[in-house]
Order: structure tokens, then sequence, then C-alpha cells
């Protein structure tokens, strides 16, 4: 992700990826009555598949591009149960990829038939979204099985997930802001939106405090905790393959 570029729609895009990031932040006034901080929204679902997944692709797919690892004629192999691989779909879609996203046969059809419709194929293995290990199984056979043919973007592992936060979704919040920011919070998946805003916003202001939320009955990054996800739709922690070590101990 390049740095924010507010004008960019000043002028035609030369591609949907142009449109992704410079999202509004939005201040919350009726749900925030009584608060005595001012509270704000990054309002994600202004990109093009509606989630902050596409800045994490883009970039991530572009840089494998850079670094030679993923080749016209290679295939996007990813594991997601949501929003990422949707993502994933759309730019590999955007650049010409094919792409085969793996997940639990028990997510939603709205998912699946996005999926389809950004042209994904689709590969899938028993339970619903906390059997992600059964679907990580199955995406490393089928890698395995030719593994000059795939690339795999893992945006649990990549570190070009947090960095991409850090290159747009932080420095957009900064500016929009006009640096008056005493703190962030977020819900989990990767963490990589809060790792790489975190970093971005520490580095500007040190006294910036970061605050992760996750559900009580899986708290993995307070207490190490493991269990079934049922609190929340945006934090997909417990369908994270292992505890993560770069979400947390960048910002933490
Ligand atoms: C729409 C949406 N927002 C936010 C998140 C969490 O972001 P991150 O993976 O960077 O923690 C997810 C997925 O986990 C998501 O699907």
């Amino acid at each position: 992700m390049p740095a924010p570029a507010w004008d960019a729609l000043r002028r035609p895009c030369s591609s949907l990826l142009d449109a992704i990031g410079c999202t509004p932040l939005v201040q919350l006034s009726r749900v925030s009555a009584g608060v005595k901080a001012t509270l704000f929204a990054k309002v994600e679902w202004y990109s093009p598949t509606g989630s902050l997944k596409d800045r994490i692709y883009a970039h991530m797919i572009r840089t494998a591009e850079e670094r030679g690892a993923l080749r016209p004629g290679m295939t996007i192999l990813e594991c997601s149960t949501g929003n990422a691989g949707i993502a994933c779909a759309f730019v590999a879609a955007v650049k010409g990829y094919r792409c085969v996203v793996v997940m639990p046969e028990g997510m939603s059809e709205e998912r699946k038939k996005l999926l389809r419709a950004y042209g994904a194929e689709l590969v899938f293995t028993p339970g619903g979204e906390s059997d992600v290990d059964l679907a990580l199984a199955r995406l490393e056979e089928i890698r395995a099985a030719n593994p000059e043919q795939y690339w795999v973007p893992g945006q649990f592992t990549n570190p070009d997930n947090p960095e991409a936060h850090y290159l747009s979704s932080g420095p957009e919040i900064w500016e929009q802001l006009g640096g008056r920011v005493d703190a962030v919070i977020a819900s989990q998946g990767t963490g990589g939106w809060l790792s790489g805003v975190g970093r971005y916003l520490r580095e500007q202001l040190p006294a910036v405090r970061i605050y992760a939320v996750e559900p009580a009955e899986c708290p993995l990054l307070s207490r190490r905790g493991w269990g079934p996800r049922t609190a929340s739709r945006a934090s997909a922690t417990a369908s994270c393959p292992a505890p993560s070590t770069w979400p947390c101990s960048t910002v933490w």
C-alpha cells in the first residue's frame, strides 16, 4: 500500500486497486454520548470488497511480485473463513491470477457466492469457522503436491500484513486527526491492523495507547487462552492457527 493520496479520486483510477484505502474517519456522536473522549471509527467498508483486508492483499501480492515469489501463471492459494479470502480473490482477479481458497464447508452461502463471483475456486474441508486447522492442513497438501505452482499469502504469518497498515491505515488516521490521537482500539483477527497502525502511531507519538479487544472465552493475547469463538464476528482469534508472535510482540 502506498502512503495515502487523498486526491487520487479526482482523476480516473487505472485499476480498482487504486480505490483501496483513504477511507473516512467518522466521529461517533450518539453512541458515545456521555463519554468524555471523542471517538472516531475508521469506515473500512468503503473499500472495494468492503473490508480492510483489501489493503493487505494488495500489498502482500504486490511485494511478492516484486520479490519474484509470485510470478505470472502461478496460482494464489489461501485459507480463509471470510473477508480475507474475498479480498484475496478480488486482488487476484484484478491482477489476472488463478485463486484457490480453502475453507470450512460450514461458512455462509453469502461468502461462498462472493468468492465465486470474484472468480475464486473453493476447496471445502469439514466443519465450521473453528475448524480452520483442517483447512490449513488441506492447503499444505495442495501446495506440497505442486510447490512451484502455488504462492500462499499467509495473512497470519506474512509481515507484509502489518506493514500494509503501517504504510496506509496508520498514516491515514494520523493525518485525519491532525496528530491529535490518544489511543486506538481494535478487535483482533491476525492482529495485523493493530500492529501496523500501533507501530506507526507510536513512532509519531510514543505515548499513544493501544488496546486490543478479544472475546472473554478466547483470551489469546491477554492470557494465551484458547477456546471457541462466539462473541465477535470481526475477530477471528479462535481461527488463528497458532498464537502469532509478530502481532503481539511488536506493539505491546
Ligand atoms: C472485516 C474485518 N475487520 C478486521 C479484521 C481483523 O483485522 P486483523 O486481522 O488485522 O486483526 C477482520 C478479520 O480478522 C475482518 O474480517
